[in-house]
């Protein structure tokens, strides 16, 4: 390692504090189009639980599509292996918001991280039970992984997708064409917009990614979230799929499994040594945060953590 991990990641915030070319912050979902660009947060949780935290690391954000993590990992523990008879587990190649290859595949998305993905998802973890239920279950599941009861759902985020989310209703209705939505589309994009509307820090995102450093178990709580097996497997989609038609280009670059957000937020593993996860509102032209990915590298460089 070049320098102690503090003064790694106390570099890293500073390096980024001064970045000029900081991408571009989403507005399709008109209140993220109100944040910053200057912000930037970082937060690493080490496999004992010392976590260091830099720059704007304990501002909550809306942690948007790295939610479908902690969804799918929800899901799996559901329905188990089931689930992958409704969704696939290849990269698409294509942006996260795309429809095209729905037309000539059935209506069963790539995988579960772009939205038609994670919209299927959606489904699934509504089953039999009321929207509210499902919701209520999301933010419960997420706040005992991150151990931190303060964790909430922003709802002006998630009425401004309710109410903008032209796409994900064209989605949503096309799959339920192909039978691959069992609910009114309505109430599945309900559960989806809600997870996306997760609002949390980098220290909260961090902590509540712990178990997949951690072979499946919370190493606060000793609890079992998922088998070994199947952490492992989560992290091999996030590192295939979890930025999209850019995850060739994070992993080359990164070298971690990682999922990103349109509000700026990566969640990214070390497996076996920290969860890390940063935040800067500024995307490059995959949706992925620019910044947040230049610090990862960074990171990544000065620790030697790339898994390869
Ligand atoms: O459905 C959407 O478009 C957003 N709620 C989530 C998309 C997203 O975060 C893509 N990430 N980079």
């Amino acid at each position: 390692m070049n320098g102690t991990l503090p003064t790694i990641v106390a570099d890293i915030a500073a390096e980024m504090a001064d970045a000029p070319d900081r991408g571009t912050v989403a507005d399709y979902i008109p209140p993220l189009a109100c944040v910053s660009p200057s912000r930037f947060g970082m937060a690493v949780v080490e496999a004992d639980g010392t976590t260091h935290v830099a720059g704007d690391g304990d501002m909550p954000f809306s942690i948007q599509s790295v939610s479908k993590v902690f969804g799918l990992t929800l899901a799996l523990g559901m329905v188990g292996d089931a689930l992958w008879k409704r969704v696939g587990r290849e990269p698409s190649g294509s942006a996260f918001n795309s429809i095209v290859q729905l037309e000539t595949e059935q209506g069963i998305p790539r995988n579960p991280f772009i939205n038609a993905g994670a919209i299927v998802v959606s489904d699934l973890l509504l089953g039999r039970h009321e929207p509210g239920e499902t919701i209520g279950e999301i933010l419960r599941f997420v706040r005992g992984l991150a151990g931190d009861e303060s964790i909430v759902i922003d709802n002006v985020v998630a009425q401004a997708e309710a109410d903008t989310g032209y796409r994900n209703m064209a989605l949503a209705q096309y799959m339920r064409a192909f039978g691959n939505i069992h609910h009114p589309v309505e109430r599945t994009l309900g559960i989806y917009f809600h997870q996306c509307a997760l609002a949390m820090s980098c220290r909260q995102l961090a902590l509540a990614g712990r178990y997949l450093m951690h072979g499946g178990v919370n190493p606060e709580t000793g609890r079992t979230i998922v088998s070994r097996q199947r952490a492992r497997r989560i992290n091999a989609l996030m590192m295939t799929c979890g930025h999209y038609d850019g995850s060739g280009e994070f992993a080359f670059r990164v070298g971690l499994p990682g999922k990103s957000g349109v509000g700026g937020g990566i969640l990214a593993v070390a497996p076996g040594i920290a969860s890390i996860a940063v935040w800067s509102p500024g995307l490059n032209a995959r949706g992925n945060s620019q910044l947040g990915t230049l610090a990862l590298e960074r990171l990544v460089q000065r620790t030697g953590w790339s898994v390869f």
